[in-house]
């Protein structure tokens, strides 16, 4: 794309509505996933491949402290482009005329982010922009993301009689980010300030110019936190994020211990050394486990010159390994397994090894995937000497 793009982000409410529930704290300002929730925001749209820099615009009162904490985010996770500040005022859209001031002249394209809207894609920002790059030779001059409405909207008086319904097929919820081009945006705030205008949004500005402005699928996770009942969406919970883990290991063949691979004895006689009960597919899917929430690794947990866990039952390792996690807010959600062995055969068994280990993670057996290789008699596991495994896991994290 040949233009630049810039992203408002406004942070410079008061989160009236939310007071009571936040103690009095605005709510762009309620803390998110270890940041204020505005970062959110900066970091959405600043993830749009289309997005060249963010103007965050925040209460005039908290420049000083906002654009610390602003260095200390940027510092510990850089967004890859610039991000200034801008003083906002009394009404939103004195915010959005605050933050277009603060643009360098080379930005001709805007989005318009409402920093109380954390949940928004930045690939919501790249699609809206990409339509209106498409779109404004047919001269439109915004796009902007909305949902089909849910319920029936009436128009009412000011004694909450119904006045008119407006059809609710032609009717549509919108959301922010809003797409703008620059210069249009502009005029319309400088009409809306000569006429007085006022306005939630600023598509309703170029509405009333009578310029045209595209209506694009928005997002239906896009909520904007409004009220108090919005804070759960906070809740960390609320938005897992995905993460996976990897796991390796290896038990030498021989030794005293029967072999097991995801808890089931395995047929043919062959014996593993180890100082548990050897079950190197258990072993490795624990770690894949462990790595999922930086929790080390199973020799840590479980010591190797521990008595108490001569022969341990590797079952009950996993046990305490998924309590460790679920406490980590770590929910596991697929595991894939290959076990890389000469010998023994492990075709016949493979369903019943997969379907133990689904039992064990709680999981349907076709979230979990169970697949045997030899390495054709190459390295040690070729030379029958040993045998390993190797495991991923994906989860989500809260
Ligand atoms: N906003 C802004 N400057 C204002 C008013 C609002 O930057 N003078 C921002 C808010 O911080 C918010 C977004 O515009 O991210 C959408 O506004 P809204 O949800 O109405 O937030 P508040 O105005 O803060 O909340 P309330 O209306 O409940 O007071
Ligand atoms: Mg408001």
């Amino acid at each position: 794309m040949k233009q630049e793009c810039w992203a408002i982000v406004l942070a410079a409410g008061q989160g009236t509505r939310l007071c009571s529930a936040t103690g009095g704290e605005s709510k762009q300002f309620l803390r998110y996933r270890g940041a204020p929730l505005w970062w959110s925001a900066v970091q959405s749209m600043a993830a749009s491949p289309l997005v060249h820099g963010i103007a965050v615009v925040f209460p005039p009162g908290r420049m000083e402290d906002s654009a610390r904490e602003l260095a200390r985010l940027t510092a510990a996770a850089d967004p890859g482009v610039p991000v200034l500040t801008a003083a906002g005022g009394l009404r939103r859209q004195d915010s959005v005329a605050a933050g277009l001031r603060a643009l360098p002249p080379s930005c001709s394209l805007v989005l318009v982010h409402d920093s109380a809207r954390p949940f928004a894609s930045a690939a919501l920002a790249t699609r809206l922009l990409l339509r209106l790059e498409e779109e404004r030779g047919n001269g439109a001059s915004g796009v902007i993301p909305g949902l089909p409405v849910i319920d029936t909207i009436k128009r009412v008086d000011g004694d909450g009689a119904c006045l008119e319904t407006p059809e609710r097929a032609s009717l549509r919820a919108v959301q922010t980010p809003q797409a703008f081009l620059r210069a249009a945006l502009e005029e319309a705030h400088a009409r809306a300030a000569a006429g007085g205008w006022g306005c939630t949004d600023d598509a309703s500005l170029l509405e009333r110019c009578g310029m045209r402005v595209l209506v694009a699928p928005g997002e239906e996770g896009n909520t904007k936190i409004t009220r108090p009942a919005d804070l759960d969406l906070l809740l960390p919970r609320a938005h897992p994020l995905p993460c996976c883990g990897y796991g390796y290991d290896v038990h030498a063949l021989g030794g005293s211990r029967p072999l097991r691979l995801g808890g089931v004895p395995i047929n043919g006689g062959c014996t593993v050394f180890a100082h548990s009960d050897g079950d190197v597919l258990l072993h490795a899917l624990m770690d894949a486990i462990l790595g999922c929430f930086g929790g080390g690794d199973i020799g840590r947990l479980f010591p190797d010159n521990d008595p108490q866990f001569d022969g341990f039952p590797s079952p009950a390792m996993l046990a305490h390994v998924l309590d460790l996690a679920g406490g980590a807010g770590v929910r596991i959600v697929h595991a894939d397994l290959t076990v890389i062995a000469q010998k023994p055969k492990l075709a016949p068994q493979a369903a019943q090894i997969q379907e133990n280990v689904a039992r064990l993670l709680a999981l349907a057996p076709d979230h979990v995937g169970f697949k045997a290789t030899t390495e054709e008699h190459l390295g040690f596991t070729g030379e029958g000497k040993g045998i390993k495994a190797v495991a991923l896991v994906s989860a989500l994290r809260g």
